[in-house]
């Protein structure tokens, strides 16, 4: 037997946790009674339309790769859709990319944006993925915190605050998660202008732009003198019910499309091809389902939010994507022993709002995109929990 006397992985990788949501999904298989508000996903099966042009295309045949780019009418498809809601006119043959989700678009910009020791400012809390995305890509994350005193939106000020010579780029993830916050005209325009004057990227990832409640989403990147140094990123997986398909895209100049193409093109080559087609289908016809699951994540956000708030959790109003971000300080306990006894005793799981970053502590995540009667069930233990714990 030989001894391998080397480390056997990379620093970087090795350094990086893995995400905090993780075991919070592996929970629930298994224990008998137990409701998940754990998973950012919707309940929603993929409409029956999408799912049929999706078989339709393997009957067809078209069961090869397909352009690294993404077939030619899905790209035109995303061009005219992202001109149409955004305001937006990307050229479907040079700044559209297809990737693997939002999530294989945001690492794609970054790989091929960052230099070694570049900036990155990004929201706190955010999306699990953005600070080891930034690390991995040779970044420096720079937190900026969000509060919920300000609905926990990304304010100018505190942006321009965190900027140094240093800085490369601008993180953007709103509508947030895990937080449910939305950015005000002000704050888009704000951020915009700090991102010319100190001539930044923004990489934006609108991925629950159309889930909004009572107000409209506005992409940074339709701003004045943004496209141009933005990195637009959206995806069907959760505006479609698509999680399990993995497609989403890239918009942005040809110069940092034709860097992200190669990665892609050396690492997945494209995307699963049937999926590329019940993503075509969803932006063809798939209006009418996208405003019939808005209503109903609309009606379940506001019984979470009311019945959190009735019992004692103190919630901001989330204006966007389908998650609840109520404060748990109220029962003296922190957000991991909240979330870790609320299963043992209540079967009901939560994310603890420390996984998103330092300034998600004292924060649960509950996400509801699950039946009302779930919903209703899952807060009724909920509330119990906090009666008995409620020191
Ligand atoms: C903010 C955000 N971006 C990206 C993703 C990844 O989405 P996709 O399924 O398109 O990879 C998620 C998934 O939860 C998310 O919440």
């Amino acid at each position: 037997m030989t001894i391998v006397k080397r480390a056997l992985t990379n620093e970087r990788v090795t350094k990086i946790p893995a995400s905090g949501i993780r075991r919070f999904f592996d929970m629930v298989s298994g224990v008998e009674g137990s409701i998940s508000l754990g998973v950012g996903e919707p309940d929603f099966v993929t409409p029956e339309r999408f799912r049929q042009a999706a078989i339709r295309s393997i009957d067809e045949g078209h069961t090869h790769y397909t352009s690294n780019y993404g077939i030619k009418p899905l790209r035109e498809a995303i061009a005219e859709h992202t001109a149409r809601l955004r305001g937006l006119r990307y050229d479907p043959a040079t700044e559209i990319l297809v990737t693997v989700g939002v999530s294989e678009a945001v690492d794609l910009a970054l790989r091929a944006t960052l230099n070694d020791g570049d900036e990155v400012i990004v929201a706190d809390p955010s999306y699990v993925a953005y600070v080891p995305g930034i690390v991995l890509a040779g970044g420096v994350p720079v937190p900026v915190a969000t509060d919920e005193a300000s609905d926990f939106r990304l304010l100018p000020e505190d942006v321009e605050r965190a900027v140094t010579p240093r800085t490369r780029a601008i993180l953007l993830g709103f509508p947030n998660n895990p937080t449910g916050a939305v950015l005000e005209a002000r704050d888009v325009e704000g951020i915009a202008g700090i991102a010319r004057e100190h001539d930044l990227l923004v990489y934006s990832d609108e991925i629950y732009d159309r889930l909004v409640y009572g107000t409209e989403h506005r992409s940074i990147a339709a701003e004045p003198g943004m496209k141009e140094r933005s990195v637009y990123l959206a995806g069907f997986s959760k505006s479609y019910a698509m999680t399990g398909w993995r497609v989403g895209y890239a918009c942005a100049p040809a110069a940092v499309i034709e860097q992200m193409m190669k990665i892609h093109q050396y690492t997945v080559m494209c995307v699963p091809t049937s999926g590329q087609y019940a993503a075509l289908e969803a932006l063809r016809s798939g209006e009418p389902e996208v405003g019939r699951m808005v209503a109903e994540y609309d009606a379940r956000r506001r019984v979470m939010w009311s019945r959190f708030n009735a019992m004692g959790l103190h919630c901001f109003e989330p204006r966007g994507a389908f998650y609840c971000f109520p404060s748990v300080s109220s029962t003296g306990l922190d957000d991991e022993e909240f979330a870790a006894r609320l299963f043992k005793e209540e079967k009901v799981v939560v994310v603890p709002g420390s996984a998103f970053g330092e300034r998600g502590k004292g924060h649960i995540r509950a996400c509801y995109a699950t039946s009302m009667e779930r919903i209703h069930e899952a807060c009724d233990r909920i509330e119990r929990f906090v009666n008995r714990n409620t020191r």
